[in-house]
C-alpha cells in the first residue's frame, strides 16, 4: 500500500499533525518548505502503513519510537568526513593559514553539524596545520537541533564508509580502530570540538566573533524568509571579514547578498562584507 494523502485528507488534519510535531518534537514546521514536510511525513506514513494523516497522528501521539523516527526523517542527518573535498581544500590551503598568519586564536562554528563528521574534519585540518605549535587556541563549536545525533557526534565512532575521503595516513593518525570494525576519533581531535544543542530558528547566534561559520546542507529545507533570517544570524556571528561556508547546492538570497562578498563562489564560500559605509 502506498499512501497518497492530500485529497482524502483534510488540511485540518495535516495542520493538527503539524501542531503536535511542533509541540512534542520541538520542530518549527512552519519555517520549513511545506512540500518538504509533506514528503517526509509521507515517507513515515508509508513505512508505518498509516492510511492518512489522522491515523499517523494517533501513532505519533502513542509511540515515542515513532516520534524519534519522525524527528530523524525531518532533520535528515546525511554527512561524511571531508564532504566535498574541494571545499575543505580551500579551507586548508587558503583560509586557515590566512587566519592563523598573525594570531594563534581561531573560532569556528559548524552549524547543523549532524553526527560530527564536519567539525571533526575541521579539527583534523587545524591539527595538521599546527603540528609544531602546541599553543594554538582553537575551538570548533558544533551545534545541531537533534539531541540523538549530537549524542552520536560526541561518541565519535564511525563506519569505515564515512571516512572514505580521508587518506590512510589521516585515518591512522586520527582514529583508533575498534574491535567492532568501526573507528573512534582520537582525543587530540576531540578536545578541539564542543558540541551543543542549538536551533538555528531560535534567532540567537551560538556566539560572536567567529572566524569561520560553516552551515552546509541545512538551510536547503528552510523556506526563503527563514533561510534569510539564518543567513543574517551568521553575518551577526562572524567577525569582520569572517568566512561563511555554504553547501554546494545552496545560494545566498538577494535580500542577504549585501551582507557578504564573494570569495570562492564555486565552493560557495563568502566573506562578511563591511556594511558600515
Ligand atoms: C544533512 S545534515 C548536514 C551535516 C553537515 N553540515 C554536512 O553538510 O555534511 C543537516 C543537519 O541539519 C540539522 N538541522 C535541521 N534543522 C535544524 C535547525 N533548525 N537548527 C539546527 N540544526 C538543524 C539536522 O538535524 C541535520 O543534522
Amino acid at each position: 500500500m502506498v499512501v497518497r494523502p492530500g485529497r482524502q485528507d483534510s488540511d485540518v488534519e495535516f495542520r493538527s499533525l503539524l501542531a503536535t510535531i511542533e509541540r512534542k518534537l520541538q520542530i518549527r514546521c512552519s519555517q520549513y518548505k511545506e512540500d518538504y514536510i509533506r514528503r517526509r511525513l509521507l515517507s513515515r506514513m508509508n513505512a508505518t502503513r498509516s492510511p492518512n494523516y489522522q491515523e499517523y497522528h494517533k501513532l505519533v501521539n502513542a509511540s515515542a519510537d515513532e516520534r524519534e523516527l519522525l524527528k530523524n526523517a525531518l532533520t535528515i542527518n546525511v554527512t561524511k568526513f571531508l564532504r566535498d573535498p574541494e571545499v575543505f581544500e580551500v579551507i586548508r590551503r587558503d583560509i586557515l593559514p590566512a587566519i592563523l598568519k598573525d594570531c594563534s586564536r581561531i573560532r569556528i562554528w559548524s552549524a547543523g553539524c549532524s553526527s560530527g563528521e564536519e567539525p571533526y574534519t575541521l579539527g583534523i585540518l587545524l591539527y595538521e596545520l599546527n603540528l609544531t605549535n602546541k599553543n594554538m587556541d582553537a575551538i570548533i563549536y558544533a551545534t545541531d537541533i537533534d539531541d540523538e545525533i549530537l549524542r552520536r557526534a560526541k561518541e565519535g565512532v564511525y563506519d569505515k564508509a564515512t571516512l572514505e575521503n580521508l587518506s590512510d595516513y589521516q585515518i591512522k593518525r586520527h582514529f583508533n580502530p575498534l574491535p567492532s570494525g568501526k573507528y573512534e576519533v582520537k582525543p587530540h581531535i576531540r578536545e578541539r570540538v564542543r558540541f551543543q544543542h542549538h536551533d538555528l530558528m531560535s534567532g540567537v547566534p551560538v556566539g560572536r566573533s567567529f572566524d569561520i561559520v560553516t552551515c552546509r546542507n541545512v538551510t536547503i529545507y528552510f523556506n526563503e524568509p527563514q533561510k534569510n533570517a539564518v543567513t543574517r544570524l551568521f553575518a551577526e556571528a562572524l567577525s569582520p571579514g569572517g568566512f561563511y561556508v555554504m553547501g554546494m547546492s545552496e545560494y545566498l538570497g538577494k535580500e542577504v547578498e549585501p551582507l557578504f562578498k564573494s570569495y570562492k563562489p564555486l565552493q560557495k564560500i563568502y566573506r562578511k562584507a563591511d556594511t558600515t559605509q
